[in-house]
């Protein structure tokens, strides 16, 4: 190898260890999440990684016992503090009330996890409107409003993370998941420009888009038994879902896809045909 591509191997190298450098010391100076729907699935999963991590945690969802027991269980295994806040948030006003119960306290909040989000299985007309409604208020309105919250503090500090928790639904119509596809649909777009209208700030903004994850969401979505079955190996755990979403954050990414290649396909492969006959198709594969 000639000297002058010497040199370049070696730039190229120094670039990635300051890269590299540079991501750990944005971990390392995280010392407070905020996670929302940490009671169980991919939430509690968050929770119990950042404790390993030492970072403390306020934990926040509507089931008290549970966010409890999992908060001192990890205080006590990782010598942590923790924080349970009890919160409806499709309740008008939740995210606010939250933010301020935070600001009281004088706590600062480095990492927000907007993860609390709930689907709904069936044909539109068919389900109950104030569901959708709540759906919507939940995975799309508590979202935006914590991120509007909690994002100027980061930016001020030059340094923090939001994670916004989407999904492979994201990314095309699901039929009988009709408004929660779209409100993922909302969460991924919405994430990723504010990735990139914060790039250079200092604050990681990351779209997480879980595949099939083992949680609570089947059975809270009333998917039908059946289907809800249907290639439950294929399922992703929710520990494996967080470590790709942390590494995903440490590389600065805007959106990670969980769950293998199967799930790159699922997102990239719509680009490639007619819109009306991949939703057909898609429509036939969730018809109960
Ligand atoms: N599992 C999957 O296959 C999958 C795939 C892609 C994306 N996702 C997304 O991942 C996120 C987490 O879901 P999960 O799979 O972990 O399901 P999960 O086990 O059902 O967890 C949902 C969490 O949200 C909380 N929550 C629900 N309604 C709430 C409300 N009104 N106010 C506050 N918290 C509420 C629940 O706690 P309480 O009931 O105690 O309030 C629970 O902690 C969701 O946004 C979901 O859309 C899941």
């Amino acid at each position: 190898m000639g000297r002058e591509a010497l040199n370049v191997t070696n730039q190229f190298n120094t670039l990635q260890f300051l890269t590299e450098f540079v991501t750990l010391l944005t971990l390392i100076v995280m010392k407070t999440a905020l996670i929302t729907g940490a009671s169980s699935g991919i939430g509690a999963a968050f929770a119990r990684e950042l404790a390993a991590r030492k970072i403390d945690l306020i934990l926040v969802a509507r089931s008290q016992e549970k966010l409890q027991q999992l908060a001192e269980q990890l205080q006590e295994k990782f010598q942590i503090r923790t924080e349970t806040i009890v919160q409806d948030l499709t309740q008008t006003g939740a995210a606010r009330s939250l933010y301020d119960a935070i600001a009281q306290k004088g706590g600062t909040v480095d990492l927000l996890i907007n993860n609390a989000g709930f689907g709904d299985y069936g044909a539109f007309a068919d389900r109950e409107l104030q569901r959708q409604v709540d759906m919507i208020q939940l995975n799309i309105t508590a979202l935006v409003e914590l991120t509007y919250l909690f994002l100027p503090q980061m930016k001020q500090r030059g340094s923090g993370g939001i994670i916004n928790v989407s999904s492979i639904a994201g990314f095309q119509p699901l039929p009988y998941m009709s408004v929660y596809a779209a409100t993922k649909a909302f969460v991924l777009n919405f994430s990723e420009a504010l990735w990139a209208e914060n790039k250079d700030s200092g604050v990681r903004i990351l779209a997480l888009c879980p595949g099939a994850t083992e949680s609570n969401f089947f059975k809270e979505a009333a998917f039908p038994s059946s289907f809800a079955g249907k290639n439950k190996s294929g399922y992703t755990s929710a520990e494996e879902v967080v470590r790709d979403a942390l590494k995903a954050l440490e590389k600065n990414h805007s959106t990670v896809v969980t769950g293998g290649t199967a799930n790159q396909l699922i997102v990239n492969l719509p680009r490639l045909f007619p819109r009306d006959w991949l939703v057909s198709v898609v429509e036939k594969q969730f018809k109960s």
